[in-house]
């Protein structure tokens, strides 16, 4: 034992002195860090590692309250406001949530003790009730009504001051503008406004076929879309909206609702036409809100939208004014988080997979490491722009997002402070896309405008071949149960199946054969492809692997001409009359069905009898009644208040068909803001130009 601990431990004066250089040091990154996702909605560190700097920091300032400043991070709700969008002064401040990381049951019995002791109970009174929300990762929103109407939303922005973002919040279609007439006279609800994960995947493609910026994630995405000074970029953009709660509103004593408890005030917000999670529960006792933690936990990866934790609420609105705030948060909720979707990893390489239509990816591969509750060892690059944009390179730390099942991605690289150890070597090649296909040889290509490279073998391939297979016995298309990747590999590598015809050739002394194949799973598998034979033609034709094709397009295909001879034989402009089907697509189709390859495939399989029921065409029996049937209409540009979406719908409902490209077959061209060269075409062959207020004049003229 040392005599003199001093000399060994600091003295009180030296961990103070420490402790003031590391407050500065985080208050400093926290301060860069909030600034950039609250204000550029371009986070450059994960969520987990914003909590993980907020909680140390709160942490040192328990420890010494002298050093806590009124500009610390903690004592504010972080925020600005946004160059050009007008500041607003909330009526009522909009807080945060006292956070808890802890994945355990602990967390929400914590939150009941404190709760209990707060109120003053003891143990002999009776349970406290709760309401469990998830919680969503989107963006806080105040939206006021005066006399029932939308006059105003507002972002958090610092809690006190937020940002008018009434114009693009207007956009979206789940939010009200007008409420019923039983509503008070002034009701502010507040809720999260979101992007559901098809939704951004689908922008993220956009964005990537186009070589444009990328968004880490929905939350950012959706940030971006509400503080855009554009309306008309927000409109393009879908997003969501749920109500967890209210600002001002009227008081009882001016004739305002007494709502009694949240529970019963969130009811009445759905009454009035507020979307509120089916996901809200309520809870009589504090044990139940750990099995919903664990219920949602389990949920998570299927919902549609991303949710970073949930939130337990108490459920008496007196009881809640009783527990009142402390700084920045309400003493009646907590925020009980999940394993984080985002985590930062290190890149030990990066390897190039081939897929089914030929298309190189580059995939990271990476020390391990849990995203979402799950060991993530590879991460696509998507493609060679995507990761020179990135700037990610070997031995880089980058964020890896898993949410969903959609495939874990690297979102972006680590900036290292210039101090830090440097993570990579120093010089660290860049990152070259092969010039032929690592499995087969083939030549590799990038046809112009398009940004990702592809192998030339085709179905030569053993690596689109084993694809092509997989995909083709998937559950969604043939469901043939039992082949799965290993299976599929031995199949191609040992010569035995070259297309997918031959899968119903073997035989079982062949599958007996292989490896880890005993006589009964090959008997399995012999009953599970003769099973597969019965299909249906939307089922067959997504099987066939067509470019472009996916499950909703080879429905639609499958009902507009009700046969596959019908489909086989069909012209590309036959093709581009079926809804949702433009130029490429039909082209796509063209293509498979023109090559004499594709067609023996389809001969030989029906030869082994697969079969499907056929009917037909829907032409054949659609009914009149619709105004505009029969014409077709073009839309371009932006219109004013319609998304592309909702005039395309009104027009179908009507009966037309929503073509992409102008011929001189199209009845009228509906331009708006910014229109293609299908304006200057509809010029050019003399078609009738309409704009928003022609169209609804249209719709309206032809409804009578
Ligand atoms: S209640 C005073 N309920 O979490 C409490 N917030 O740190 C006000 N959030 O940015 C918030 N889902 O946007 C509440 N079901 C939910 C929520 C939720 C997500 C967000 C909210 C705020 C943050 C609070």
């Amino acid at each position: 034992m040392p005599e003199n601990k001093e000399s060994f431990w600091p003295s009180a004066k030296d961990r103070k002195a420490q402790a003031a250089i590391k407050i500065k040091e985080l208050r400093e990154r926290i301060d860069r860090w909030a600034r950039l996702y609250y204000v550029h909605d371009a986070p450059e560190v994960p969520d987990a590692e914003y909590d993980r700097a907020f909680q140390q920091l709160q942490a040192l300032e328990a420890e010494f309250p002298e050093l806590v400043t009124p500009d610390s991070p903690t004592q504010r709700v972080l925020g600005e406001v946004k160059q050009g969008l007008e500041p607003v002064r909330h009526s009522v401040p909009m807080l945060s949530i006292r956070t808890e990381t802890d994945t355990g049951p602990g967390a929400a019995l914590a939150f009941d003790a404190r709760v209990r002791r707060e109120l003053g109970f003891s143990e002999a009174d009776p349970p406290v009730e709760y309401v469990a929300e998830p919680k969503f990762d989107g963006l806080a929103m105040n939206l006021r009504y005066e006399q029932g109407r939308l006059v105003l939303a507002a972002t958090r922005g610092d809690g006190e001051v937020g940002e008018n973002v009434t114009h693009t919040i207007r956009t979206i279609r789940q939010i009200p503008l007008l409420l019923p007439t039983d509503v008070p006279p002034l009701l502010e609800v507040r809720g999260e406004v979101f992007m559901a994960r098809a939704d951004f995947e689908a922008l993220n493609e956009r964005q990537r076929a186009l070589g444009g910026k990328t968004f880490m994630n929905p939350r950012n995405a959706a940030a971006g879309a509400v503080r855009q000074l554009d309306a008309r970029i927000a409109a393009q953009r879908p997003l969501r909206f749920f109500a967890y709660g209210t600002g001002a509103v009227t008081p009882p004593e001016e004739g305002g609702p007494d709502f009694g408890t949240h529970y019963a005030l969130l009811q009445t917000l759905k009454k009035w036409g507020f979307p509120v999670s089916e996901h809200v529960k309520l809870a009589q006792v504090a044990s139940e809100l750990v099995a919903y933690h664990a219920a949602m936990g389990a949920l998570r990866d299927q919902l549609p939208y991303d949710i970073d934790g949930v939130v337990y609420k108490v459920n008496r609105l007196d009881w809640q004014r009783r527990l009142g705030f402390v700084t920045r948060e309400p003493r009646w909720a907590v925020a009980h988080k999940y394993p984080p979707q985002e985590v930062v990893t290190r890149v030990e390489g990066i390897d190039v997979q081939v897929g089914r239509t030929g298309k190189l990816t580059p995939v990271a591969r990476l020390e391990p490491v849990l995203v979402g509750g799950v060991v993530v060892t590879n991460a696509t690059l998507h493609n060679l722009f995507e990761l020179r944009r990135k700037k990610v390179r070997v031995g880089d730390q980058v964020i890896v997002r898993r949410a969903g099942d959609v495939i874990p991605e690297v979102v972006g690289v680590v900036p290292q402070p210039p101090t830090a150890v440097p993570a990579r070597p120093r010089y660290v090649p860049n990152f070259r896309m092969p010039r032929q296909c690592p499995v087969c040889g083939s030549a590799v290509v990038r046809e112009k405008g398009e940004a990702d490279h592809r192998c030339t073998g085709g179905l030569f391939c053993p690596a689109q071949r084993k694809q092509a297979l997989l995909h083709f016995a998937q559950r969604r298309a043939m469901d043939i149960e039992g082949l799965g990747e290993k299976l599929v590999d031995q199949l191609v590598d040992g010569g035995i199946v070259q297309t997918v015809a031959d899968l119903y050739r073997l035989d079982l002394p062949t599958l007996a054969n292989l490896d880890r194949m005993g006589e009964k799973s090959a008997r399995n598998l012999l009953e599970a492809l003769e099973k597969s034979k019965q299909s249906s033609l939307p089922r067959f034709l997504f099987a066939l692997g067509i470019r472009h094709v996916g499950e909703a397009t080879a429905k639609d295909l499958a009902r507009h001409f009700g046969s596959l001879d019908a489909i086989m034989n069909a012209s590309v402009e036959q093709l581009c009359e079926v809804p949702d089907v433009g130029p490429v697509v039909a082209h796509s189709i063209h293509m498979f069905f023109a090559q004499p390859h594709n067609r023996e495939v389809i001969a030989q399989l029906r030869a082994c009898g697969i079969t499907w029921p056929e009917g037909p065409p829907a032409s054949a029996h659609t009914a009149g009644a619709q105004p505009l049937a029969g014409k077709t209409v073009v839309l371009t540009g932006t219109l004013p208040t319609l998304s592309r979406e909702a005039a395309k719908e009104l027009l179908e409902a009507a009966g037309a068909k929503v073509s992409g490209s102008v011929s001189k077959k199209t009845d009228y061209v509906i331009a708006g803001a910014d229109p293609g060269s299908k304006l200057s075409k509809a010029q050019e062959l003399g078609v009738p130009v309409l704009d928003e207020a022609g169209l609804r004049a249209l719709l309206a003229a032809r409804a009578e």
